[in-house]
């Protein structure tokens, strides 16, 4: 059966999920702003769940039509199968969205969706009261110039929460930017990746996934695997499958540094979870005393920023960071920032800069392009 998948991503990634997808082998794609819609079936739900790096959620859309009253409203959403989708005992949880309708009050919204799903449940189980269980189905009602979209969240929490992330040191990126990121530089395992900022040690724990090629969801949960009309052999194939692929082999050179010894303990266990604490070498340093040989490697990297630091330490930690690139002729850096006169302080205009939202904060990520290596090290 053909189903419509939507991925969605951070403004600014869809490039980046659309050729997640591509590699994947998907080829009908849509692409909008955050988001991106695929035709699939419903075995691709665990695939795209465990697989996009980049992707923050997939939705499986169960309806789309027209409603200007919540009468409409009410009885299209009455009409969808619910009893093939929801138990008895399911939690299910409606949000609403929307945006240039004239149904816009989300309590509204979601009051009557609500009601019209337990309206079909009643009448189809013959039964007025449903128990609550904890087996959780978020359902998205999300109108767009009038246009209703009920949408099923597959992933349940946001995909960034791979799992190994248990502890955190200040600010971390999230991880599918660390990860579109890493996708955005030229980055191959037969190269040096350091990060001198490493905090909690996303952005290298990433690379080496990537380079590893380990799904990044295959250390957590999703909603999807408690829905019915899901066949668990889907994502145990899936899974099984994803295990077999990762190039358990491969040797990697890839180290993280921070002023903060507590960053760099808390980076080395996030690394040991998904065992890749051989892979990654973390150590304490101050950007201004690092030293690293002159390899062809690539930084890439988040300066501390934030509004107790942008007058004075932050430009100055960006000044740092343009000393060690001028000390490395052979690397390529790429830095990721809200600060507004980045280039300035680095010393060197950008060879790219792209817009990116890290969430709601809008940054900047400036690609400052190194040689290419002549001999490749292995
Ligand atoms: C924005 S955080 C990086 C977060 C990281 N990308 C992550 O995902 O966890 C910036 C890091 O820079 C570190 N830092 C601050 N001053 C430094 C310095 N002089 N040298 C090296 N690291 C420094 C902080 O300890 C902090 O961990």
């Amino acid at each position: 059966m053909e189903e419509k998948l939507i991925a969605t991503t951070n403004f600014g990634m869809e490039a980046l999920t659309k050729r997640e997808l591509l590699d994947l082998g998907y080829e009908d794609l849509r692409v909008e702003d955050g988001k991106i819609e695929v035709l699939g079936s419903l075995e691709d739900i665990p695939k795209l769940n465990l697989s996009l790096r980049t992707a923050e959620r997939i939705f499986l859309k169960v309806g789309e039509f027209q409603a200007e009253t919540f009468e409409e409203l009410f009885d299209k959403i009455y009409e969808i199968s619910w009893t093939d989708i929801l138990n008895e005992n399911s939690n299910f949880i409606v949000e609403a969205k929307s945006q240039k309708s004239k149904l816009f009050s989300l309590s509204d919204i979601q009051r009557i969706s609500e009601k019209a799903i337990i309206k079909k449940m009643q009448t189809k189980f013959k039964r007025e009261w449903f128990e609550k269980s904890a087996e959780r189905v978020r359902i998205e009602v999300n109108f767009s110039k009038d246009i209703a979209y009920i949408l099923i969240d597959t992933s349940g929490d946001g995909l960034h929460k791979r799992g190994y992330r248990e502890i955190n040191y200040k600010a971390p990126l999230t991880e599918t930017i660390a990860a579109g990121l890493v996708m955005l530089s030229f980055y191959k395992e037969d190269r040096f990746l350091h990060d001198p900022f490493c905090g909690s040690g996303t952005i290298l724990i990433e690379g080496a996934m990537i380079a590893k090629n380990i799904a990044p969801g295959l250390m957590r949960k999703f909603d999807f695997e408690n829905f019915k009309f899901l066949d668990p052999k889907f994502f145990k194939d899936e899974k099984k499958k994803c295990y077999e692929e990762i190039a358990y082999n491969k040797k990697l050179e890839i180290s993280g540094s921070d002023i903060s010894y507590k960053a760099i303990e808390i980076a080395g266990a996030n690394a040991e979870i998904l065992g890749l604490d051989e892979d990654i070498k973390f150590f304490q340093k101050d950007i201004n005393d690092l030293d690293l040989p002159d390899n062809y490697g690539i930084i890439i990297t988040n300066p501390p920023y934030g509004e107790r630091l942008a007058k004075k330490e932050a430009p100055l930690l960006n000044k740092s960071l343009g000393e060690l690139y001028k000390s490395l002729p052979t690397w390529s850096f790429y830095v990721i920032t809200a600060a507004e006169n980045f280039q300035k302080d680095f010393g060197k205009k950008a060879d790219r800069k792209r817009k990116l939202y890290n969430g709601r904060i809008k940054t900047y990520y400036y690609q400052y392009y190194g040689p290419k290596p002549l001999v490749r090290k292995r």
